[in-house]
């Protein structure tokens, strides 16, 4: 056993709180990171404030990297000393999904489970077994995960950076380039400017889109977006009428592709009433659950519209994740811009208090010294 400190979710609703847990020791097949670094994702405040059904009690967090410090029997990668990544999603490899190779919707992962892959609870408190999110949990010192969940970065690339990578990055550049494969000359709309819309952004400008316009209601958010790459901004209000004219004269009609990055019903609903003809909705926020929209059929049918569901971008982490973290390197992915806050690990409530206020676009937890 390893004694750590992590984020502990006790009670979905009540605040978070840094408790001391106990860590297994790898095993076969599993390995042991060191935390350097996690962001903090809209989904660990759908968690915290009761709006998915999760278990509990669990440490939080699904956006991390750190450096790997022991490996379990069998494992040939990562090796000890590696900068890595973790994925939110470990595929199970065997159902209908994964033998389509749609890894990315498998809905039979430990992660779902938030256990290690033969059921075990990574962490434990006075000999009560408690879960790890998405089987990774991000927000504590060290955790120890499946081995296939822990992917080798490129030689320098920053730990924050790298965190990102694990959620937002992968969910907005490969909601873009992967599940809506936007081509080069399209115009997009992005909604939500956190930082996975964000990353929407950056992705729309590696595809090459000829106009990419972000919308957020948080006037803070627009100059961020401008700054990874956005054409054109939108200030939203309450009326969704008036947005929806703006884009379409900022689009020649209407964006072909509207991205819809807060999770929103409303504003889901928008996406698909600004389409035009042909035009792409694709849906990345995450809504509470049971949660419904509604669009007119007839014109949307008519239309020859579409409306996409993209889960983590359609990652595969062990291709996407060094492919993207390349592209930091190389400066066509600017993610470091995102990160506008560095906190440590009991800064975790103020976090997502200020993610409510839409205060920051992207909010990254360091460890160490
Ligand atoms: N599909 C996936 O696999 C996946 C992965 C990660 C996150 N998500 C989801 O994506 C969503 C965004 O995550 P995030 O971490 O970027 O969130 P965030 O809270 O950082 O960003 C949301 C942004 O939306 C803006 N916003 C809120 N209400 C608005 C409105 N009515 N009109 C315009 N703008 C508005 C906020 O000001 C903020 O900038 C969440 O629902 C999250 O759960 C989905
Ligand atoms: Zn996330
Ligand atoms: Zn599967």
């Amino acid at each position: 056993m390893t004694s750590v400190r992590g984020a502990l979710l006790e009670t979905v609703g009540q605040p978070v709180v840094i408790a001391d847990l106990e860590l297994i020791e790898p095993r076969a097949g599993e390995v042991r990171v060191r935390m350097l670094a996690s962001g903090v994702c809209h989904s660990d405040l759908h968690v915290r404030d009761g709006e998915w059904d999760r278990p509990t009690p669990i440490v939080m967090g699904h956006e991390g990297a750190g450096i790997v410090e022991v490996v379990g029997a069998g494992v040939t990668s990562p090796r000890v000393g590696e900068l890595v990544a973790l994925s939110w999603l470990i595929p199970c490899g065997v159902c209908r999904s994964c033998r389509r190779g749609h890894v990315w919707a498998c809905p039979d992962s430990p992660s779902y489970r938030h256990v290690l892959l033969d059921g075990t609870a990574p962490f434990g408190r006075a000999g009560i077994p408690v879960r790890a999110y998405c089987a990774i949990s991000t927000m504590a010192e060290a955790v120890v995960v499946p081995a296939a969940a822990a992917i080798p970065l490129p030689d320098g690339t920053d730990p924050a950076v790298a965190a990102l990578i694990g959620c937002c990055v992968t969910t907005g550049v490969g909601a873009v380039l992967k599940t809506a494969a936007v081509p080069a000359g399209a115009s997009v709309a992005v909604i939500g400017l956190g930082g996975v819309g964000l990353s929407c952004v950056m992705g729309a400008v590696i595809a090459g889109a000829s106009r990419i316009v972000a919308i957020d209601r948080v006037e803070a958010k627009l100059e961020a977006a401008r700054a990874v790459g956005a054409t054109d901004t939108i200030l939203a209000g309450d009326d969704a009428a008036s947005t929806i004219e703006a884009l379409r004269d900022l689009t020649d009609g209407g964006p072909d592709f509207v991205f819809e990055a807060i999770g929103r019903t409303d504003t889901a609903e928008l996406a698909i009433a600004a389409l035009p003809l042909g035009g792409t909705a694709v849906l990345v926020g995450m809504t509470p659950l049971g949660a419904r929209a509604a669009f007119e059929v007839y014109p949307f049918v008519d239309g020859s519209r579409r409306i996409l569901g993209s889960n983590y971008g359609f990652a595969e982490p062990a291709i996407d994740f060094p492919r993207y973290a390349a592209w930091t390197l190389d400066g066509r992915l600017p993610v470091e811009r995102l990160i506008d806050r560095r906190i440590r690990l009991d800064d975790v409530e103020d976090a997502f208090a200020a993610m409510r206020r839409g205060d920051y676009t992207r909010q990254v937890i360091e460890f160490g010294p």
